[in-house]
């Protein structure tokens, strides 16, 4: 199966901070491979800014290492990546000062989409956005781009949007949250709103509980200075839990367009309960002899951050209220591995009476790796002897359902929708203030309180609290493994 390519009108992406590890690990090599499957059409440039004085050529060279390492040696031929080096160009700017604006006005032409890439700390964005638009470079097609850390609360979160928003329209504003690039991420849409079969299912009163779960076997070394500021909750529960939760638990949008998207995803998020402490666990990895403890990985012996957070969220609405949403995400635990498991209610009433074990049906969404779905079913055991039950799971990969067909990374499909200008997978403003906003409840908790993060052991499936969590419910997580 051949995926369908829409050329996307010619373009010109500035890329801020276009020699950061972003721009070449995800960036310059999503729009390298948009472009050799036909979609970057041959007027579109790309231009890197950045405060290092560069040369065009020494760019040029820079994007072609960047490509030789970040892009599949498959995708890799001499001519696409001459061709895609000869679409870039690079302008040396100063931020915050006056020097390469002028440059870069000239560089532009007015006739074709701009987007504006911030690849930069978020402490520059608000001023990069306010010196476009004093050097008159925003024009009314032109789009910004920002990723996260959008604030550090609701207050921060508030002030960025207002810094974004008084040069740009809100059309005009793209808040990356990459989990929504994701094709598996997608998918859930496409589950929830292609097939009749389980929307008269998927409420309350035939789903037990949700399940959501990423969890990552790699620590912070390395991140250690951005990471201890932040914690898991900030960076993964804020945003990609959230939107993991928003797409599982809100209202079948009245079309696919961004704002009515958008519109049921922050109804859902409005419709959280705030989270007492006693409703979440904070874990912490300790050091199992192969790797290093978190404390030694941030360098900071009295850290109080959290690696790991297992969350009770309950939605108060018709759809929701009883059905928990139980989430958990975490470093240096055993696997990586994402998925959502819709758990649903047991059978009411057993014929079979020997069976006293709880068996509801799981529908189980795998996000990575090895994305797919699985449904977990009751059926007999084979063979005489009575009526024995077992569970077994109806199982579908989709590498092997869509026959190898190669699935696009989530920035390639991020950029180009910001090039079509669809915001559909981009978070709105008062979206992100509303998950703050939540998230802000749960952080005062934790501060409030003199409470540790509990320990866990790397390379295991997080604190004992975690289990429990579920446990006081008359509920289990779903192990963590490959
Ligand atoms: C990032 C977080 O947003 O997402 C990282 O800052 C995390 O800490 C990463 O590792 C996970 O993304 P993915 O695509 O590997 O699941």
């Amino acid at each position: 199966m051949v995926a369908r390519v829409i050329p996307v009108e010619p373009f010109e992406l500035v890329i801020f901070g276009g020699t950061g590890d972003l721009a070449r690990r995800k960036i310059l090599p999503s729009l390298y491979r948009r472009m050799k499957v036909g979609q970057m059409p041959p007027e579109a440039r790309v231009i890197g800014a950045a405060r290092g004085k560069m040369t065009r050529k020494a760019f040029q060279a820079l994007v072609q290492e960047a490509l030789s390492e970040f892009v599949a040696e498959a995708d890799q031929t001499e001519a696409d990546i001459q061709r895609f080096v000869e679409a870039c160009d690079f302008v040396t700017l100063d931020a915050l000062g006056t020097g390469g604006w002028a440059e870069l006005g000239k560089k532009l032409r007015p006739d074709v989409t701009r987007a504006f890439y911030l690849s930069v700390g978020p402490s520059l964005f608000g001023p990069l956005a306010q010196r476009l638009s004093e050097r008159g470079l925003v024009t009314p097609e032109s789009r910004i781009v920002v990723e996260k850390p959008l604030g550090h609360d609701l207050a921060s979160a508030r002030a960025l949007n207002k810094e974004l928003s008084t040069p740009f329209d809100e059309r005009q504003i793209y808040r990356i949250d990459h989990y929504l690039g994701k094709e598996t991420v997608q998918n859930l849409m496409a589950l929830r709103f292609a097939n009749a079969l389980f929307e008269p299912l998927w409420n309350a009163r035939h789903v037990d509980h949700v399940q959501i779960t990423v969890a990552e076997s790699i620590g912070v070394a390395g991140r250690g200075s951005y990471y201890d500021k932040s914690g898991a909750m900030r960076d993964m529960v804020q945003n990609h839990l959230m939107q993991l939760l928003c797409l599982t638990a809100m209202e079948p949008p009245a079309r696919f367009d961004p704002d009515a998207v958008r519109d049921e995803k922050l109804k859902v998020i409005r419709a959280l309960d705030p989270v007492a402490p006693g409703n979440t666990v904070r874990g912490q990895y300790r050091a199992n002899g192969v790797d290093g403890s978190y404390l030694d990985h941030v360098g900071n012996p009295d850290s109080r951050t959290e690696s790991f957070v297992a969350i009770r969220a309950d939605i108060s609405n018709w759809r929701w209220a009883g059905a928990p949403f139980y989430l958990r995400t975490g470093k240096r635990l055993r696997t990586r591995m994402s998925e959502i498991a819709i758990v649903f209610k047991d059978v009411p009433h057993s014929i079979f009476p020997e069976v006293d074990e709880k068996r509801g049906n799981a529908l189980v969404i795998r996000l990575q790796p090895d994305e797919g779905i699985t449904l977990r079913m009751t059926i007999k055991d084979p063979g005489p002897g009575g009526m024995r039950l077992t569970e077994v799971p109806l199982d579908m990969t989709f590498a092997d359902a869509l026959e190898g067909q190669e699935v696009a990374d989530a920035y390639e499909r991020l950029i180009m929708d910001v090039i079509r200008g669809n915001q559909t997978l981009f978070m709105r403003g008062d979206e992100v203030e509303a998950a703050w906003a939540w998230t802000d409840g749960i952080l005062a908790g934790w501060e409030a309180g003199s409470a540790r993060p509990s320990p866990y052991d790397a390379g295991g499936s997080g604190p004992e609290d975690a289990l429990l969590l579920l446990h006081r419910d008359g509920r289990r997580w779903r192990e963590i493994e490959g």
